[in-house]
């Protein structure tokens, strides 16, 4: 297996419920390491620049709205099959559809106030990390 790197977002309805600690427990304690973390306050243009292919869903405005209504921590996570990984750490989308233990399950409130985000593929991981990161950010 490949080493790989993966996008990572902790939401403002889990920065707000002061989980930023707890999540990073579940994502290390999978074997995923953090090599870079900054939490930041996203603008209008900054949310919808980086959920651009969600542009025509109809959550999308609601999306924008939720992701710009509090601080975030933007992470870049490192792990052989980084991708997958962080996925099934995070279960699914919707928690009431999440596997049990997973992070969606334990924190998420909703689909939208669903605590975390992770790149869906190794092309979009990197996509996202180059929006999200100057290269000297990441320490591997
Ligand atoms: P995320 O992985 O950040 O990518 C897009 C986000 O849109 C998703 O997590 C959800 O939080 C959010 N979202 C809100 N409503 C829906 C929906 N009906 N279907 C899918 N995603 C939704």
């Amino acid at each position: 297996m490949a080493t790989e790197r993966t996008l990572s977002i902790i939401k403002p309805d889990a920065t707000r419920r002061n989980l930023t600690g707890a999540i990073n427990a579940m994502i290390e304690g999978a074997g995923l390491r953090i090599i870079a973390q900054k939490r930041t306050k996203w603008s209008k243009a900054d949310a919808e620049a980086f959920y651009a292919v969600h542009r025509e869903r109809p959550f999308f405005n609601d999306l924008v709205a939720f992701m710009t209504s509090g601080p975030i921590v933007i992470q870049v996570l490192e792990a052989d099959n980084a991708v997958q990984r962080y996925r099934d750490v995070m279960g699914a989308t919707n928690p009431a559809n999440a596997a049990v233990g997973t992070i969606r399950k334990v924190h998420a409130e909703s689909i939208e106030a669903n605590s975390v985000h992770g790149s869906d593929s190794v092309e979009n991981a990197k996509k996202e990390i180059d929006l999200c990161f100057k290269p000297a950010e990441i320490v591997g």
